[in-house]
């Protein structure tokens, strides 16, 4: 075990937060270049928990880059069994051991093209409390969803699914992400006024599966799909909103930058 590999930057809830979703956009070389230059340019970034999600095998090279920079770092995934002979998963506490804080869980890329059910979502996330990281947990309705009007039934739903009974709950934090599926990697995001009107939705959902309390002091809300420099400032500063989960405008060291400077 590498000697500081526990050290990441445990995440002080209600603060502001900025994920950099890079998928699997990049290969080796370019995905440890842009680590360094993200050091090189977000250093000296305060008030704002940077995280990075690199795919699996670079955690470990990007959280040597990266050093004492604050740059946190979170799977774009994690099993949702804690060990055991399941071929090609990687488990929350191996994820915690090589200095993730947090794990995305139910994006809807693993739920559309990898089959993730609500079922595997939840096991998910309790592993992640179980080993001891932050869940970022990815809701969104589709194009359909949205244009039959289902929008708020899919999201009460997903949340619903993914988080009744989890016991760590509600004592530890969570991160939810809300990305309309319509809005990731299209160029086309939400409006402001719809945005404000999920908050509520997942407001409501929240505060009747545990409580208000709950939802005031635990839960930091996210918002991803097509952020970019120049409609970052339409959303940002809506009540309740932490921060952004970005994928696309994460590729470029100078563009994400341009984001975490407006949410100072
Ligand atoms: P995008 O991706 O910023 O490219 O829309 C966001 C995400 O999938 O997390």
């Amino acid at each position: 075990m590498r000697k500081n590999s526990i050290n990441y930057f445990p995440y002080n809830f209600m603060q502001k937060i900025l994920i950099a979703n890079w998928k699997m956009n990049l290969d080796v070389e370019k995905s440890l270049n842009l680590a360094k230059q993200y050091k090189k340019n977000l250093r000296t970034l305060k008030g704002l928990e940077l995280v990075v999600a690199p795919s699996i095998p670079l955690i470990i090279p990007i959280k040597d880059i990266f050093g004492s920079a604050k740059i946190s770092l979170s799977g774009q995934n994690v099993a949702a069994f804690s060990e055991g002979a399941y071929t090609g998963e990687v488990s929350a506490k191996m994820l915690k051991q090589i200095g993730c804080g947090y794990s995305l869980v139910g994006h809807s890329e693993r739920r559309q093209h990898l089959v993730e059910a609500d079922e595997m979502i939840h096991k998910k996330i309790v592993q992640s409390y179980a080993a001891g990281i932050t869940p970022v947990l990815c809701v969104g309705e589709s194009l359909k969803e949205k244009e039959s009007g289902g929008r708020d039934a899919v999201i009460i739903n997903q949340l619903q699914r993914a988080l009744s009974k989890v016991e760590a709950l509600p004592d530890k934090e969570i991160i939810i992400a809300y990305e309309p599926v319509w809005a990731i990697g299209t160029g086309v995001s939400v409006e402001r006024e719809d945005l404000i009107h999920v908050e509520r939705i997942i407001k409501r959902a929240l505060s009747s599966l545990y409580s208000e309390n709950f939802y005031n002091e635990k839960v930091s809300l996210l918002y991803g799909g097509s952020v970019n420099s120049v409609n970052v400032s339409v959303f940002w500063g809506i009540d309740k909103l932490a921060g952004f989960l970005v994928g696309t405008s994460s590729l470029e060291a100078n563009e994400f930058l341009k984001i975490a400077i407006q949410m100072k």
